[in-house]
């Protein structure tokens, strides 16, 4: 473990933005992430996978990156499987070797990119699924005192795209390994959101396997989301708003038709690509950066935009969306 100066950090950032790390760690087993710790208590800045940020600025602090890696059956007992799985480990390879053994769960989530360690921070969803569905329990370590403690899953507080680790312990515990409860037979088969189904008819599939559902997902997701290794990006930039049933009949009445995703009795969510898109956003491009063609919530680095273009960008999308709409769009991507 050594500490290297003037590091890039484009390739560990899915948006391909290129700061420099004055110092940069990676850690590959506990061991050294307590000696990090130790030394380094209140200048830290962790990173994940990378995929859910937008660096504006070169880090001042010591970035840390979480390389610890392994996956770990636990226990098997009637029709669950417990898997603990190290932080550092790419979310997809995860769920392909989940999908290769045979276990179901996960296989909405397919192609998320970004790493297990810093999947349940933000709850990540698609599809039909959600994080929180397969989750048990995960081991963090505390930056200041180094106390080491398991989360369940009352205690994450897991709601959409947040988390207790995004909220009240927010940059206070750092995530080492997860374990989820995974069906290793009678899977239970999501097809009933989004296109899954359309996909499926496509492929002429009728009762698909959990990896047949993968392999819909990761089509429908190729059609509309760019690969952040050919077009920098960090999936969906917003939050979709939650919105009053009152506000929503508003809308419907000066927009006509408006998409809705129903959340309670009186609450509905509105998909933030269609405010976009509404809005006349898709497909702009301002220079080496833009918002992507097929869905308006992502926007993206053609190569070399810096961090502040695109948050600047986020701005006007926003303030845009309040003059037309009256909603507040939120970041889902958390912004250095
Ligand atoms: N829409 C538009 N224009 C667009 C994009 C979307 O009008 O450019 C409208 C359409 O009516 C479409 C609807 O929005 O039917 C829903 O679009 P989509 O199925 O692509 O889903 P989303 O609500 O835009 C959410 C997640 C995605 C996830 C998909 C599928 C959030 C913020 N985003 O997007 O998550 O893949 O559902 O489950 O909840 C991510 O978090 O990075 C991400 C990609």
């Amino acid at each position: 473990m050594k500490i290297q100066r003037n590091v890039s950090l484009k390739s560990f950032n899915t948006f391909g933005i290129d700061v420099k790390a004055k110092r940069f760690v990676s850690v590959n087993h506990i061991g050294e992430l307590i000696a990090v710790l130790k030394n380094h208590p209140s200048d830290l800045f962790v990173l994940g996978g990378g995929s859910n940020i937008l660096l504006t600025q070169d880090p001042q602090e010591l970035v840390l990156h979480i390389n610890f890696k392994g996956i770990e059956i636990l226990s098997k007992s009637d029709n669950k499987t417990k898997i603990k799985v190290a932080a550092g480990e790419n979310w997809h390879d995860f769920v392909s070797w989940c999908l290769d053994e045979d276990f179901g769960g996960l296989e909405n989530l397919s192609l998320i990119p970004g790493n297990v360690g810093t999947a349940p921070l933000q709850n990540i969803g698609a599809y039909g699924s959600e994080l929180k569905d397969c989750f048990v329990s995960c081991e963090a370590i505390h930056v200041k005192t180094l106390d080491q403690v398991t989360f369940y899953k009352k205690d994450c507080k897991f709601g959409y795209r947040t988390s207790i680790f995004k909220e009240e312990l927010k940059h206070q515990y750092i995530i080492t390994h997860v374990t989820f409860e995974l069906s290793h037979s009678n899977h239970e088969i999501k097809t009933s959101y989004g296109a899954i189904e359309n996909e499926l008819m496509r492929l002429q599939i009728e009762n698909p396997t959990i990896q047949q559902v993968s392999q819909a997902v990761i089509n429908i997701r190729q059609s509309k989301l760019p690969d952040p290794k050919q077009i920098g990006n960090s999936g969906s930039f917003f939050k979709n708003p939650i919105i009053s049933s009152s506000d929503y009949d508003m809308l419907v009445d000066k927009f006509g038709t408006v998409p809705q995703y129903k959340v309670s009795d009186n609450e509905i969510k509105i998909p933030a690509g269609w405010l976009i898109e509404t809005a006349g956003f898709k497909g702009k491009t301002f220079g080496n950066y833009g918002v992507h063609d097929q869905q308006a919530l992502v926007l993206v680095n053609h190569g070399g935009a810096s961090g502040s273009d695109i948050y600047q960008l986020s701005k006007l999308i926003q303030s845009t969306i309040l003059q037309l709409f009256d909603i507040q769009l939120e970041a889902e991507v958390n912004i250095l």
